[in-house]
């Protein structure tokens, strides 16, 4: 018993000795620092820029890149940007806009010198899209970028035609289901997505102005089922698109420029952005070689409801078998993939793109607000085709900084045309840069997307028995068709 008192006591005093002993406290200190400092050195390795980077290594880097901050000095402003210090390995948004001469911030905004996510994050512009309708003036349409020149028909102010166009307002749309209901008593559209008006000269079938379609429509009413029919993904506000195959897309000017597989996976370097998650573009990029499955993407939504004011689910379309990338799908399978049974095409039509028909400004819009699809849209067959009296319009091109010389240019074909070649013209003269003439009756054009050449036939010359007159392509498909 005393013993083992003893020994208690023994041991009380030696536990004091123990903390009285100076050493002792130095022990603890140092124990504490060197915690401290693991925790540091857990913490600094466990910065999340960092995980990206080590992400970016495991995912892509043959020679793997330093885990160190990085800063982008673009030479447009000369301030640092840390984006791409977990952003690293993003591709170059597209050569008109290079990284190191534009940096991140002029288009997204956001706080360059952050390097934590959320603060770097927070006050960006249209949250994933700087081109979303709402923020594209602050953002794409700065000006001397796509907006801002003084001439108010001025081409290059890409935002404000944008806006004004009917694939950003849907007056056509709007009006015809109105129309069709009796809610309005003309077909003339009244309505848009949003207020837009006009201030140069009006010329017929021109509009001067639209409202903005009734936001929050008595209950019950024509115009508040429309809203269904607004939020449906078809026109150029409306973001996020549905979640769906075939119709994964931007909005804006994303919504054609920033292309989409059908399957909605991003395939391009960035570690932040999600492989295995449909929704994103295919790579961090914009292009004028717009494929034709990024149009049909809206252009693709089969029959519409009336009842119900939806689109009917396409169900005839064939899974996602394998990405269209840029590149046209081998003969067919576009036919299935896009098109209705019931629709009717000529081979030219299911073989080239749409932006190898439609012009930047029917598809961009002319500065002006029309309001239907029938009244913006103008070429024709026989733009291309001619007609058996007569071959189709050309014009030269005169200067090399002549816009169709800029969009041979943007394309990644300036080779294609130079000063002095004459190319096809359509009937209020804008040129189509990617059809010349090469002999009297010779004309060649190149694919925009795929870059293949073709012979582009002409009617004069041919056995072709149309009337001359009739330019509907209902009529063509008469005698020329190619069957789904
Ligand atoms: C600390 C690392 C980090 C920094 C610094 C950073 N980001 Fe990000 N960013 C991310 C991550 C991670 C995501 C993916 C977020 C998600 O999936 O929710 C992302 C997503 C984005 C997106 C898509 C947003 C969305 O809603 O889908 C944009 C655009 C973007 N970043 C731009 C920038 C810009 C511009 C900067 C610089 C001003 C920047 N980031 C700085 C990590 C970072
Ligand atoms: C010319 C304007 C422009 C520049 C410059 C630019 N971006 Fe983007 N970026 C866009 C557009 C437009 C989109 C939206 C695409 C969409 O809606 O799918 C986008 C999308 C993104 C996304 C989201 C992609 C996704 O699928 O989630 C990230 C991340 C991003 N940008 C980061 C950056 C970084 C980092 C830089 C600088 C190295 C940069 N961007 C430079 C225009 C730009
Ligand atoms: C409905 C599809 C569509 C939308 C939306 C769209 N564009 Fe375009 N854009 C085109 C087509 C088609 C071309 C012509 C490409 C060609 O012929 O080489 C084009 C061409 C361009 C060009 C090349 C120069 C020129 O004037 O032809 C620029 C720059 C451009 N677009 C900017 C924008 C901007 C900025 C926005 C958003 C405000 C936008 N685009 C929205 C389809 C679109
Ligand atoms: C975001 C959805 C969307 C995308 C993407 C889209 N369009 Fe459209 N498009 C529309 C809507 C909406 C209309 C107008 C419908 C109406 O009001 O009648 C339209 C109308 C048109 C018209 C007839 C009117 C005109 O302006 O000439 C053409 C031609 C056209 N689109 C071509 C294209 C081409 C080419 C592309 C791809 C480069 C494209 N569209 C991409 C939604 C879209
Ligand atoms: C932008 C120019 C362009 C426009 C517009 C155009 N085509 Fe074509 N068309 C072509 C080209 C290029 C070919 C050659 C395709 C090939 O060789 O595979 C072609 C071929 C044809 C042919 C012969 C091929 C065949 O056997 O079917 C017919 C017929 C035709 N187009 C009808 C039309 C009709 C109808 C329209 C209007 C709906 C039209 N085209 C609009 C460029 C155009
Ligand atoms: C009543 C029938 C008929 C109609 C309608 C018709 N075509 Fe034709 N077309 C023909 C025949 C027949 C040929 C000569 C046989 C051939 O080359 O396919 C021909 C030849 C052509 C060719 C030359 C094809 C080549 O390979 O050399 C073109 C281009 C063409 N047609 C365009 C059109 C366009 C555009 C329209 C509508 C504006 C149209 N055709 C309407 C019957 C028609
Ligand atoms: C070979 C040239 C050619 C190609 C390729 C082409 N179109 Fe067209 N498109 C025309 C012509 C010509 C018209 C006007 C004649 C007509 O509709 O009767 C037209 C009309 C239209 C219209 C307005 C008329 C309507 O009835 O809706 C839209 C929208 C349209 N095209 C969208 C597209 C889209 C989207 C694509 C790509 C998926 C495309 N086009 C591919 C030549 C073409």
């Amino acid at each position: 018993m005393n013993q083992n008192g003893n020994e208690g006591n023994k041991g009380n005093k030696g536990k004091r000795d123990f903390l009285y002993f100076p050493s002792t406290w130095f022990f603890i200190a140092t124990l504490a620092l060197f915690f401290a400092t693991l925790a540091i050195v857990w913490s600094e390795s466990h910065q999340p820029w960092r995980e990206w980077i080590a992400r970016y290594n495991s995912q892509n880097a043959v020679t793997p890149v330093p885990i160190e901050i990085r800063a982008l000095v673009p030479t447009q402003t000369g301030k640092p940007e840390l984006c791409v210090t977990c952003h690293v390995g993003i591709e170059d948004i597209s050569a008109s806009h290079p990284a190191e001469t534009f940096g991140c911030v002029v288009c997204h905004g956001g706080q360059p010198r952050a390097l934590d996510q959320d603060r770097a994050h927070a006050t960006m512009r249209g949250g994933r899209n700087p081109s979303a309708l709402e923020v594209a003036a602050q953002s794409c349409g700065q000006a001397n970028c796509h907006g801002g020149y003084a001439d108010p028909d001025a081409e290059r102010n890409h935002v404000d035609r944008v806006l004004k166009s009917v694939q950003a307002t849907y007056a056509g749309g709007i009006a015809h289901v109105r129309f069709s209901f009796g809610a309005q008593k003309s077909p003339t559209a009244l309505f848009g997505n949003r207020a837009v008006s006009d201030a140069t000269q009006v010329l017929s079938p021109q509009l001067r102005a639209l409202e903005m379609f009734p936001a929050n429509p008595v209950s019950g009413t024509l115009d508040a089922k429309m809203i269904a029919c607004l939020n449906g993904g078809c026109h150029l506000w409306t973001t996020p698109a549905k979640p769906q195959a075939y119709q994964y897309r931007g909005s804006g000017c994303a919504a054609c420029h920033y292309v989409y597989a059908d399957d909605g996976l991003y395939r391009g370097k960035d570690a932040t952005i999600a492989r295995d998650q449909p929704g994103h573009g295919v790579a961090h990029q914009l292009t004028t070689a717009i494929p034709f499955s990024q149009c049909n993407h809206c252009h693709n939504r089969g029959n519409y409801d009336l009842r119900t004011m939806q689109f009917d689910r396409r169900d005839d379309l064939p899974p996602v078998a394998r990405p269209l990338s840029a590149q046209m799908p081998p003969e067919g399978r576009r036919l299935i993939e896009y098109y209705q049974p019931i629709g009717e095409f000529t081979k030219c039509e299911v073989e080239l793109n749409c932006v190898d028909c439609h012009t930047a400004q029917e598809a961009m819009g002319d500065g002006h607000i029309y309001g239907s699809k029938k009244d913006a849209q103008y070429v024709q067959c026989q733009t291309c085709h001619g007609t058996p009296a007569s071959k189709p319009q050309t014009a030269i091109i005169k200067d090399a900084n002549e816009l169709a010389m800029r969009q041979a240019r943007i394309n990644g074909h300036a080779e294609f045309i130079k000063v002095g070649d004459q190319v096809i013209a359509t009937a209020r003269g804008e040129l189509l840069w990617s059809i010349k003439q090469i002999a009297p009756n010779k004309f060649v054009q190149i694919d925009k997307v795929s870059g293949k050449i073709y012979n582009v036939p002409l009617a004069q010359g041919s056995q072709c028995t149309q009337d001359g007159k009739t330019q509907t392509s209902d009529y063509c498909h008469e005698c020329h068709k190619v069957v789904r």
